[in-house]
Parts: C-alpha cells; sequence; structure tokens
C-alpha cells in the first residue's frame, strides 16, 4: 500500500534578493539557484523522506530538467514509473524571487503539468488499487483533479486536496475529498469573505466541511493552523523556528500529513506532523531539499516537547 501523488513537477529557478523588485524596477540580486520542485513533486517527497512507500504520477518535459526532475525524485526515494517524459512539451518552472526574510512570490509556467490527462489518469486507475492516501493539488487541469478525486474516493482511498494555486472548484469535489488543506489566501477565495479574524477564519473552516469535506485544515504560516470536522473547530499552534526559505512550506505539510493518515496514525498526531515538517521545511532553501527525513522529523518533535525550541506558540 502507498501513498499516490498526482500532480506537478517543476524546476525552480530561485533569485535571492534583498527584497521584491517594484514593477519597472531591476533590482541587483544575492545569489541564484536552481532546486527540484512542483507542488506535487514537493509532497511525494515530503512523504517518502518520511519513510512512507510513495508513487508519483505526472510528467515532465523534453528538455534538460526533464531526466533531472525525475531523478530527483528517484533518490528521493519516489517511485516514478508513473512519471512519463512529454516530447512535445518543455518542464514545468517555477521563477522565484525569494526575500532575505524568507518570504517568497512565484510565477510558474505549467510546460507538462498542463498536458497531464488521460493518461495520468489510467495510471491512477492501476495505482489505485493499492493506494491508502491520494494527495492531489491545482498545479494540474483541474478536471484531471476532479476525476482523480472521484474515482479515488469511489475506491475508497482517503483522498488529501491541497487546493493550490488558488481557483474556484466545482461544487461536487468537496464531497469526494475526505481532507481540504487550504492556506489562508485560498481558504478566502474559496469561501468568498474575508478572513479577518479568528471567527472568521473558523467560520470558513466550517463552511468547507458543510459543502463535504470531512475534515478541513486551513493553514495559516506562523499562526499554526485551524482544524475542523463536524464535531468543531480546534487551532493547532505552530512551532517556531529560524525562517530562512518559505517556498514549499505547504507542501512539506500536506506530505508529512499524507505519511501520518499513511501510517494510521490520529488526527492529532498527523497534525503535529504536518506542523512539525513545515516548521521544519523553512530551515532549509530549496523546495525538494528542505523536507525533513523521519529522523530529523522525530528528533524534532522530541525535542520539541522538552525546550523551548520548538514549543508550539499561539
Ligand atoms: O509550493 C511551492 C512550489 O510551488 C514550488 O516548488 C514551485 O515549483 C511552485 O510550484
Amino acid at each position: 500500500m502507498s501513498v499516490v501523488v498526482l500532480g506537478s513537477i517543476n524546476m525552480d529557478l530561485v533569485a535571492v534578493a534583498p527584497r521584491f523588485p517594484r514593477p519597472g524596477e531591476t533590482l541587483r540580486g544575492r545569489r541564484f539557484f536552481t532546486a527540484p520542485g512542483g507542488k506535487g513533486a514537493n509532497q511525494a517527497v515530503a512523504a517518502a523522506r518520511l519513510g512512507v512507500p510513495t508513487r508519483m504520477i505526472g510528467r515532465v518535459g523534453n528538455d534538460v530538467f526533464g531526466p533531472a526532475l525525475r531523478q530527483g525524485l528517484a533518490e528521493a526515494g519516489v517511485e516514478i514509473s508513473g512519471v512519463m517524459m512529454d516530447p512535445e512539451a518543455s518542464s514545468g518552472t517555477a521563477l522565484i524571487v525569494l526575500e532575505e526574510s524568507g518570504q517568497n512570490a512565484i510565477v510558474v509556467i505549467p510546460g507538462a503539468n498542463g498536458r497531464v490527462g488521460e493518461a495520468e489518469l489510467a495510471r491512477l486507475e492501476e495505482a489505485l488499487a493499492e493506494a491508502r492516501v491520494l494527495l492531489l493539488q491545482l498545479e494540474v487541469p483541474l478536471e484531471v483533479v476532479a476525476a482523480a478525486a472521484e474515482r479515488a474516493a469511489r475506491a475508497g482511498v482517503t483522498v488529501i486536496l491541497n487546493p493550490a494555486p488558488a481557483m474556484e472548484l466545482p461544487e461536487e469535489i468537496y464531497r469526494w475529498c475526505t481532507w481540504l488543506t487550504p492556506n489562508e489566501v485560498e481558504a478566502e477565495g474559496l469561501v468568498g469573505f474575508p478572513l479577518r479574524d479568528a471567527n472568521a477564519i473558523e467560520e470558513a473552516a466550517r463552511t468547507l466541511v458543510g459543502r463535504g469535506c470531512r475534515h478541513v485544515v486551513i493553514t495559516l504560516g506562523e499562526r499554526g493552523c485551524v482544524y475542523a470536522d463536524e464535531k468543531g473547530t480546534r487551532w493547532v499552534p505552530a512551532y517556531r523556528v529560524p525562517v530562512v526559505d518559505t517556498v514549499a512550506a505547504g507542501d512539506a505539510f500536506n506530505g508529512a500529513l499524507a505519511a501520518a493518515l499513511w501510517e494510521g496514525r490520529s488526527v492529532e498526531e498527523a497534525l503535529r506532523w504536518a506542523s512539525a515538517a513545515g516548521a521544519l521545511s523553512v530551515t532549509k532553501h530549496g523546495a525538494q531539499p528542505s523536507m525533513p527525513t523521519r529522523e530529523e522529523l522525530l528528533a524534532f518533535l522530541a525535542r520539541s516537547t522538552k525546550d523551548s525550541g520548538g514549543i508550539p506558540h499561539r
């Protein structure tokens, strides 16, 4: 049994700069690096690094990045027979400006990710026979995501939809999602009212549960997250860590959530794993390179109950 991820695979081209440039401005950056990324691939790497059997389904392009992206996934322990090379597309890329404060701004060019379709759904059908958790995001076509969620739910597989980047969702998708994990901006777009304060955030989480998702988590960065199910809402504090690079913190959260659920952990423990993985990921540069190993995660969790380095805070 495995975690299956159907989603995007990108090469991230990262410029580190003192601040974001203004429109029309040329700004001298501090350094440049490339790192494998893409929300789908990042989440697959996050789950695999935690020791959970993980399969990736997606597409890379016919360029210099394609083989490197496949190799990066394989080296992280992800099973990549479902990752095909599209001879007629370039690989997905993300142009990222990373402020020295750790904040980021991203432009994504979908490339091969935008051509994910029937071939990937056919691979998913095969994979579902031995899947326990399906992890989805929105960097591949929405109709494919919706079809994948429905097929997995009908097969009794736990479906986690991380609705990123923000977009409107079809009404029926909510009931196929066991878990929905938007960040604040995405949640605001989904519910259609501003998340101005704690009450509004809880109201948004309840609204999304009301649309048919069994578990909803709204992630709030350094303020932690809000969890809701039919019994009510609760706040889960974040871990305090030094921030270097916030790219893919949400992916670390989702990958670790999937891994914990795959292991049969309780909701409470799964949220603790997810929060800890998200926190650890911001302490390092790069999307996939920043995903913690199982040893790192367990050591961090053990430490955080004993000293102030990782005590959850509100
Ligand atoms: O979530 C972070 C990811 O978003 C980056 O790795 C980038 O590729 C974009 O897809």
